[in-house]
């Protein structure tokens, strides 16, 4: 089955929706496709909130000084000060969809603070405003003729000319056709024509045991990307949260950093406050040197988490100011206001992905990114708290400037003939058990041997397992028909291969990508880069 469109949106959180509206406005047909519900997205767990500048007593100059501080060297000047000062009149455009930030009594904007912010700057919906954005952009987007929505339409991988044409080497006409998605309630495989294709599919948190991401986060638009001959940069900086929920189950709720910007201590086994000891905003000091903190602390403890104190606060303000949190620790027996919270540092964010420039636009023409999906150069070495919102509701505004000019003079795609996808191979599946197993063996491995701390010796053992695992993986994929777990092992194991493919080109220990053998900074920060030569299926 085929369909055509103007543009195709993978992915519906922030950066997706947002985009889709954009573009739908300018005149275009637009299809939204997303692997799940529609609202089931990173966007909608998101607590803390947006960072950005909307208060008299802050600037520019300070939230991008904040930025390039946490980015460690590692970020792209130009690119941070356009993100930061575009951000106002782009979260303006939330509020005129519905998007209503919680406010104080006397109706100015209730600013929170996260860490390696120097001011109070974060607009939140209480800490729930993810779900808050999902739902006004979801509304915004329903009203909206030109946008088609398909839930559980799992895109697989883009269609070149290239590709098409089976050229080993990028040719100087080589774009996007369109894209291949797998229906996945009638698991059969659908063509879309499309000369463009925007990636907004968010991070990887998945490829690691423990993540406050949900199960869609398994790094698809990166894997698509680079499988299309991409650049992919800066994938070793993978943002640990410092304070998830530790459970028995390994699920790990997010403890929002803004808990810490209202007052909360982290203590040791010991019940000290040790932050201070590490950095001199002790609590509130950037994420990756409180999870490094966290590390140290339980390693030399032996205890399996640390504490996080808010107990100071009374319970009224901290039920209505963290209604989730406070719920959700409530239902574990812990009453925040009194008892210290059990937490451990997580895989959060995906700093690197997919290279674009500030039109979000990558080298493959017709090819978008926006979202955590890309980097832009915007967070460096190590995210600043709350930026990433920002960035995707930028991004996405400036894609669709981008595309509305890119469609007017581009080719059309209904000439092209694209090859169905049963045609390509696969086959019946007789032993599902193989998906499984790899699943957990890679997010284990990761997790042992890439996290946050790192050694050459355990980040040379992964690339030899993720190595066998992309061997046995890649077999299985042309043997047998496709699924949802398969196709995000696939991309999982990309993703790693990535992940430590860039820590190895890193000889350094700069932000978030802390390594025993070289504990200095270089002088000169420069991204690490991979690309690949593409393949049809
Ligand atoms: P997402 O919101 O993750 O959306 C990706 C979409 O792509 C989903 O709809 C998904 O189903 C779809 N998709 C993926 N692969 C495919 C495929 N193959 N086919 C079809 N569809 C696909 N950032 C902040 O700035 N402030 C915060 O307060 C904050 N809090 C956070 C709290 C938590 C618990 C988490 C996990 C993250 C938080 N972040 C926060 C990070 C932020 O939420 C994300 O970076 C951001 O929402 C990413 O938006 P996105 O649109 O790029 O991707
Ligand atoms: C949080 O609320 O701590 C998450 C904020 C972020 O990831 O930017």
């Amino acid at each position: 089955m085929t369909r055509t469109f103007d543009v195709l949106v993978i992915g519906s959180g922030i950066a997706g929706l947002s985009f889709a509206l954009k573009v739908a406005q300018q005149g275009h047909t637009v299809a939204i496709l997303t692997k799940k519900t529609r609202a089931e997205s990173n966007t909608n767990y998101a607590q803390g909130g947006i960072a950005v500048v909307t208060s008299k007593t802050d600037d520019f100059a300070s939230h991008v000084s904040d930025t390039l501080t946490a980015g460690d060297g590692l970020c792209n000047e130009k690119v941070v000060l356009e993100i930061v000062r575009d951000g106002p009149a782009c979260v303006k455009e939330l509020v005129s969809i519905g998007l209503k930030f919680s406010r104080t009594d006397s109706g100015a904007y209730d600013l929170g603070r996260e860490g390696g912010h120097s001011k109070r700057r974060i607009l939140h919906v209480k800490d729930m405003t993810g779900k808050a954005i999902e739902e006004a952009l979801l509304h915004a987007v329903s009203q909206e003729p030109r946008i088609a929505l398909f839930e559980h339409f799992f895109a697989i991988d883009v269609i070149t000319a290239d590709k098409l044409a089976a050229r080993k080497t990028p040719s100087a006409s080589n774009r996007v056709v369109g894209l291949y998605a797998l229906d996945v309630r009638d698991s059969r495989v659908v063509t879309f024509h499309a000369p463009v294709v925007m990636l907004s599919t968010g991070g990887a948190g998945q490829v690691y045991l423990y993540t406050t991401n949900p199960d869609i986060a398994t790094g698809d638009g990166i894997a698509m990307a680079y499988r299309a001959g991409v650049e992919i940069r800066n994938m070793e900086f993978i943002q640990f949260h410092p304070t998830a929920l530790y459970s028995l189950t390994g699920e790990r709720f997010l403890i929002s950093e803004a808990v810490r910007g209202e007052g909360a201590i982290l203590r040791n086994a010991a019940g000290e406050a040790f932050m201070r000891g590490y950095h001199e905003l002790a609590d509130l000091a950037p994420r990756d040197i409180v999870a490094r903190a966290i590390d140290t602390e339980m390693k030399k403890s032996g205890a399996p988490h640390v504490w996080l104190d808010i107990t100071h606060r009374n319970e009224a303000f901290l039920k209505e100011r963290f209604p989730q949190i406070y719920q959700t620790c409530r239902k574990l027996g812990i009453n925040i206001a009194k008892d210290m919270i059990p937490v451990v540092p997580a895989a959060h964010y995906t700093c690197g992905g997919v290279a674009t420039n500030l039109s979000a636009e990558t080298k493959l023409a017709g090819l978008y990114a926006c979202g955590e999906v890309a980097c832009t150069g915007l967070h460096g070495a190590n995210r600043l708290a709350s930026n990433s919102l920002l960035e995707a509701v930028v991004m996405a505004h400036r894609g669709a400037a981008s595309v509305g000019k890119f469609i007017k003079t581009g080719k059309s795609v209904s000439e092209i003939k694209i090859p169905h996808w049963d045609d390509l191979g696969g086959g019946d599946v007789d032993e599902r058990v193989v998906v499984a197993h790899n699943w957990d063996e890679l997010r284990r491995t990761m997790w042992d041997y890439v996290s946050i701390m790192r050694t050459t010796k355990r980040l040379e053992r992964a690339h030899t397992r993720i190595a066998n695992l992309a061997k046995e993986i890649h077999d299985y994929y042309w043997n047998f028909s496709v699924d949802p777990r398969l196709l995000e092992l696939r991309n999982l194991i990309e993703i790693a291969e990535l992940v430590v493919t860039c820590a190895l080109q890193r000889k350094e220990s700069r932000g978030l990508h802390a390594i025993v053998d070289y504990p200095k900074k270089l002088r000169v920060a420069r991204d690490s880069r991979v690309c690949k030569t593409p393949a049809i299926r």
